[in-house]
């Protein structure tokens, strides 16, 4: 992926580039400080070990972030399953920082990574996100994603009270 300029609905430009290893730091900065509000519907704790995980990203083109004034403020990855009866098959998670939701970043990260996925050859994308996390499930629909099941009471919120989750997917290929 080439690094390109997103202009958003606020008129900010972000740059949208490939996650590279010297992103770590940065990263980590980004998601310790996202508000309890956008992390409201997330799956804590964000630690060393997560970021750890996120940054093995690097290795397959298919992680991205979004660059603000020289810091990160969005990741959107797809982890590629590696084992052969899940082949073309991964995951997918996206986080933006609170100050730059609802201008169109999500949306604008979803479509490079889904591009780049579909150039790669992936065959399905997938992830399971929290029924009541409206603007998450309003991104997944618009770009495809159907709802395919749903976990009762698979997540305990914040709020101290259960939730469904969402399976949902989409195919980006007809092989
Ligand atoms: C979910 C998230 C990635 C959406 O990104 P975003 O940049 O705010 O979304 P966009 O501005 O591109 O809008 C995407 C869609 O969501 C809708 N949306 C945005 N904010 C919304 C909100 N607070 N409530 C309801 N819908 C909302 C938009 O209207 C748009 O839908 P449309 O295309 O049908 O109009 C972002 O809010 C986020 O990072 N949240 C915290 C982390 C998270 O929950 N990640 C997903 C875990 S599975």
């Amino acid at each position: 992926m080439k690094k390109r300029i997103a202009k958003l609905r606020d008129a900010r430009e972000v740059m949208l580039r490939l996650l590279v290893p010297d992103d770590k730091e940065q990263l980590l900065s980004m998601v310790t400080n996202l508000s309890a509000d956008a992390l409201v519907w997330s799956n804590p704790p964000y630690d060393e070990e997560k970021i750890n995980r996120w940054m093995s990203g690097t290795k397959s083109g298919l992680s991205i972030v979004a660059i603000f004034e020289n810091r990160i403020v969005g990741i959107s990855a797809i982890h590629q399953f590696t084992r052969p009866r899940e082949r073309g098959v991964g995951d997918m998670m996206i986080y933006i920082h609170q100050d730059f939701h609802g201008v169109g970043l999500g949306t604008v990260m979803t479509e490079n990574l889904l591009f780049l996925a579909k150039n790669k050859g992936l065959h399905r994308v997938g992830l399971e996100v929290v029924e009541d996390n409206e603007a998450a499930v309003r991104l997944y629909k618009r770009f495809g994603f159907e709802i395919e099941g749903k976990k009762r009471d698979a997540y305990y919120g914040a709020d101290g009270k259960y939730h469904n989750t969402l399976v949902m997917g989409v195919l980006i290929s007809k092989n």
